[in-house]
């Protein structure tokens, strides 16, 4: 069943549409990629998705039902958003930047739980739980980033580059742990990647933007075993990215 359905999905920063038209969807518990040249709109459309970017036109339905445009009601309905760079409050400690992830979260005794969940999943993050984020290294702070979205218990999670200037073993750590939680609690994912290789192999289905249009679509695994796919969709734009 259809989770998140886009369909003709306009916006911008204000001097015209950087999303031209964009329709896609994702199942529940479904992992998509999203992939594309550098500027084809790939942020923008998390941003587009999380209220962070005003919609200039398209439907967007989730669980059924319209979905608001306002980030905070955008959160609140299940969405959770895991930005360009990490999204990790630099100055608060680790341990704060997971409970600043639970405010939705009334019960206590829950968030507890999940605390030592994210600690359980990865346990550098219980040994610097004191440590300020911005003392984290980069691949610790992409394990606290996703862990803190996971605190709000997401049916949704929209991922911006979590491989970003990370060396190939820590791309490893993060993807398996991912992979794991995806599974278990069945949370659906936006992946957006540079690599498409990487994307594709945790991902189900694909789709390439380009200039703010989807410019093709398929299933993950035949798209990176079939050479002609991989041309048809990524070609040189995919290599330049
Ligand atoms: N804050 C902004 N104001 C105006 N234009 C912007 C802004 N952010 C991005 N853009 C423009 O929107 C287009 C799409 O950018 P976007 O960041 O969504 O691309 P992307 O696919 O995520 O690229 P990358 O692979 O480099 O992360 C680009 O042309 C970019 O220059
Ligand atoms: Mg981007």
């Amino acid at each position: 069943m259809s989770l998140l359905t886009i369909d003709g999905l306009r916006a911008g920063y204000g001097a015209g549409d950087v999303l031209k038209d964009v329709s896609l969807h994702v199942d529940e518990g479904e992992c998509i990629a999203v992939l594309g040249a550098n500027g084809a709109g790939k942020t923008s459309l998390l941003r587009a998705i999380s209220g962070l970017m005003a919609r200039s036109a398209g439907a967007l339905a989730f669980g059924g039902q319209a979905l608001p445009a306002e980030p905070c009601r955008v959160a609140a309905r299940g969405i959770a958003h895991v930005p360009e760079g990490r999204g990790t409050i630099p100055g608060l400690s680790v341990e704060e930047n997971l409970l600043v992830g639970a405010y939705l979260q009334k019960d206590k005794k829950q968030i507890r739980r999940d605390v030592d969940e994210a600690f359980a999943r990865f346990p550098v993050l219980q040994r610097y739980r004191r440590r300020q984020a911005v003392q984290l290294s980069g691949g610790e702070q992409q394990m606290l980033a996703i862990s803190r979205a996971l605190m709000s218990h997401p049916r949704l999670l929209l991922l911006d580059e979590p491989s970003f200037g990370l060396a190939p073993k820590i791309v490893s750590a993060v993807y398996g742990a991912l992979q794991g939680v995806l599974q278990e609690r069945r949370i659906a994912v936006v992946l957006v990647e540079q690599s498409a290789e990487l994307a594709m192999r945790a991902a189900r289905r694909a789709y390439v933007l380009k200039h703010g249009k989807v410019a093709g679509t398929g299933n993950a695994a035949e798209m990176l075993h079939s050479d002609e796919l991989r041309q048809m969709y990524l070609g040189r734009d995919a290599e330049r990215a």
